[in-house]
C-alpha cells in the first residue's frame, strides 16, 4: 500500500514538473522591473507565468539552488515563482528588519537571509510553534524536529542563525515580539483560519514602518488569478483578510500567485 502511494506521488510530481518545464522554456523570459508590477494586479495569471520563466532563465543560480534544496525531501512549501517574488521585493526595498509568521522549516526565512548577505545590520526573525501545528486547511508531518531542522537548514547555506520565537502568533510572547519594533517587511503565513490570520494582520499592520510591506500568503482566491496545475490560488481565511484591508492605509502593489503584497501608505 505504501509502495503504491509512493508510486502515485512520484507520477504526480513528474507530471507537475513537466507542466512547469513547459511554461519555463516556452518563450524567452523578460526582465521584470518595478514598472511591471501593476500588471501583476490586472493580469495575475500571465504575470505569474512570467515569474516562472524568470526563475528558470534569469534568477541567480544560488537562489535557484536554494529553492531546489527546499523543494526536495519535503523541506518546503511554496512555488518557484515565489523565489522570484522575494528577489524582486528585496531588490526594490532592501529591507533590513524582516519578520515571518509561520516558519515551517525555514525556506523563506533563509531565503531572505541569503538575499541580505553582505548587508551590515539585518534582522531576520521567525515566529512559529516549531511543531506539527496545522489548521482547518493544513496538516504537517510529525516526523521532523522543526526547530533544529530550521537551524540546520541555515547552517547548510552558511547563513547567520535567525532569531526564532517558539510560539503561536497569538501567544503573549509572540505578540510582544511583533510589537517590539517597527518592521520593514512582514510575511504572514502561519495559521490560515480567518480569526488567526486576521489577528496576525491587525497586529502586524500596526507594527510596520510607513512604506513597509506585508506579504499575505494564500490570499488570492477572489482575484482573477487562475492557478496552473502546479500552483494554488489560496485559502478562504487569508483571502477574506485581504478583502477587508483598509485601502486608505494600505495599497496593493504586487501579486505573485496566491501571495499578495500590501504597502503601508
Ligand atoms: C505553510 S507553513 C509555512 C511555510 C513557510 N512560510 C515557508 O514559506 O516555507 C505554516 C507554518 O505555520 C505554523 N503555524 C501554525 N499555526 C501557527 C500560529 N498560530 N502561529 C505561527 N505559526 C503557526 C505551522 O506549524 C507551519 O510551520
Amino acid at each position: 500500500m505504501k509502495l503504491l502511494k509512493r508510486f502515485k506521488n512520484a507520477v504526480g510530481k513528474a507530471r507537475l514538473n513537466r507542466a512547469v518545464q513547459k511554461v519555463a522554456l516556452s518563450t524567452a523570459a523578460s526582465e521584470i522591473g518595478r514598472d511591471d508590477w501593476p500588471r501583476s494586479l490586472t493580469d495575475p495569471t500571465e504575470f505569474y507565468l512570467e515569474c516562472v520563466r524568470f526563475f528558470y532563465q534569469k534568477l541567480p543560480q544560488d537562489l535557484r539552488d536554494h529553492r531546489r534544496y527546499f523543494n526536495s525531501n519535503n523541506r518546503g512549501f511554496g512555488e518557484d515563482a515565489f523565489h522570484v517574488m522575494w528577489f524582486l521585493l528585496y531588490r526594490e526595498f532592501e529591507f533590513s528588519r524582516f519578520l515571518e509568521i509561520g516558519v515551517y522549516r525555514g525556506q523563506v526565512l533563509s531565503l531572505v537571509s541569503l538575499l541580505q548577505q553582505g548587508d551590515k545590520r539585518v534582522e531576520v526573525v521567525g515566529i512559529s510553534p516549531f511543531a506539527p501545528a496545522g489548521d482547518s486547511v493544513s496538516n504537517y508531518t510529525k516526523d521532523v524536529s522543526y526547530y533544529e531542522d530550521t537551524l540546520e537548514n541555515f547552517r547548510h547555506f552558511s547563513l547567520p542563525l535567525p532569531t526564532l520565537a517558539r510560539a503561536y502568533s497569538t501567544d503573549e510572547i509572540a505578540r510582544a515580539t511583533i510589537a517590539s519594533r517597527q518592521w520593514e517587511c512582514i510575511y504572514i503565513d502561519g495559521n490560515h483560519d480567518y480569526e488567526v490570520a486576521k489577528s496576525d494582520w491587525n497586529l502586524c499592520s500596526m507594527n510596520l514602518i510607513r512604506g513597509g510591506i506585508i506579504v499575505l500568503d494564500d490570499s488570492g482566491l477572489d482575484t482573477s488569478f487562475r492557478a496552473p496545475i502546479f500552483a494554488t490560488a489560496g485559502h478562504p481565511g487569508p483571502t477574506r483578510v485581504a478583502a477587508e484591508i483598509d485601502r486608505q492605509q494600505f495599497r496593493e502593489i504586487l501579486q505573485v500567485g496566491h501571495n499578495r503584497v500590501f504597502q503601508k501608505i
